[in-house]
């Protein structure tokens, strides 16, 4: 990974240039105006609604909730999650630690400026090409899983809250996911253990999302259209202000976000693993002149060193594997290189 050393230019925030009060932005965040944001007339339907009430550890029984996960898996490959059993109060108030975090002083962020060796701690750009056109939007990336990658001293060490609220919220979150996982191998028609066996130990990262005011927000993204590199991810959003477009065919969908739900999304792997019966569908971010907006994607990724293919319980002489085998680490180095490039690196994988 020697070549992911440093980022090619120096760094700027994209919350300095919000705070600098300028009424134009810098030429490296207009997008060419193919790729710019739009809301398409017919956005009027959203993405599915599934209430998770019913869905218990014994995801076996749960027949109809994994249905519906399974569905929404197939042919969008987004829904929001809602009953979902992560308290209220958690998921307000983890919003709240970071929504701190983003709003203290920049020589106390800037300690934790991050390099694309690891990605972790605060950054402003995803790739590391020369001259590239960069998203409206800083982050902090982190891990909780494996225990080998998770260091207290790369979280935040303020808000004081900080720290111990966003643990909670990676257990909460683990929990949630492991159950889901379980629920999309049944939905597979598979045992319950099929996904998590062939995730062996699970590699959990959260990437916790600033996207500024921005004077023309119609000229640029806050992320451009990508889809997860990952298993699965499950998003939690500002309840109030917009942002996320899923892509539906050739139009983009702005999810209206429920209130206390969870957005939860398949990745590159569980497609690959699934063998496109499960899609890991575009999605993109677009910003806003009146308002900042946070989000946190939490990453649920399979065990990063071991190579990947479609499961074998899916390959069969009509279906055969549309997917090479390759590990994570492999894999992710794509966008970690290259930024975000739509669906071009999951379909460049599939077998000739
Ligand atoms: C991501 C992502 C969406 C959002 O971080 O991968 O798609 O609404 N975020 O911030
Ligand atoms: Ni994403």
């Amino acid at each position: 990974m020697d070549c992911l050393r440093d980022w090619p230019e120096p760094v700027v925030r994209v919350q300095s240039l919000s705070d600098s009060g300028a009424t134009t932005i810098p030429d490296r965040y207009v997008k060419p105006p193919s790729e710019r944001a739009s809301v398409d007339p017919g956005d009027m339907v959203g993405i599915p609604v599934v209430d998770l009430a019913m869905l218990t550890d014994d995801v076996a029984n749960c027949e109809a909730t994994v249905t519906a996960i399974a569905d929404a898996c197939r042919h969008w490959g987004f829904f929001q999650a809602v009953n979902h059993g992560v308290s209220p109060g958690l998921m307000r108030r983890a919003r709240e630690v970071w929504r701190g975090f983003f709003h203290l002083p920049m020589e106390e962020k800037q300690r934790y400026a991050n390099s694309p060796k690891t990605y972790e701690g605060y950054g402003s750009r995803l790739g590391i090409e020369k001259a590239a056109v960069l998203d409206w939007g800083d982050y902090f990336f982190l891990h909780f899983l494996p225990s080998c990658l998770m260091d207290h001293d790369k979280w935040p060490a303020l808000p004081p809250a900080l720290r111990e609220t966003n643990d909670e919220y990676g257990a909460a979150l683990t929990k949630l996911c492991r159950r889901l996982l379980r629920a999309l191998s049944i939905g597979l028609r598979l045992d319950a253990a099929c996904l998590p066996v062939a995730f062996d130990d699970e590699g959990v990262c959260m990437r916790v999302n600033f996207y500024p005011r921005c004077p023309q927000p119609e000229l640029t993204l806050g992320l451009s259209a990508h889809s997860d590199p990952g298993g699965m991810t499950v998003l939690l959003v500002d309840d109030h202000v917009t942002g996320l477009q899923v892509r539906k065919n050739d139009s983009w969908i702005t999810v209206q976000p429920v209130p206390d739900a969870f957005i939860v999304n398949v990745g590159d792997q569980i497609q690959v693993l699934s063998n496109a019966a499960y899609k890991s569908v575009e999605h993109r971010v677009m910003v806003n002149a009146a308002a900042e907006r946070l989000s946190m994607a939490f990453f649920y990724n399979p065990k990063s060193d071991v190579p990947l293919g479609p499961l074998r319980e899916l390959v069969t002489c009509d279906r055969p594997a549309l997917y090479q085998a390759m590990t994570f680490d492999e894999y992710r180095l794509y966008i970690r290189k290259k930024g975000p490039r739509g669906k071009s690196q999951v379909n460049s994988l599939e077998a000739a």
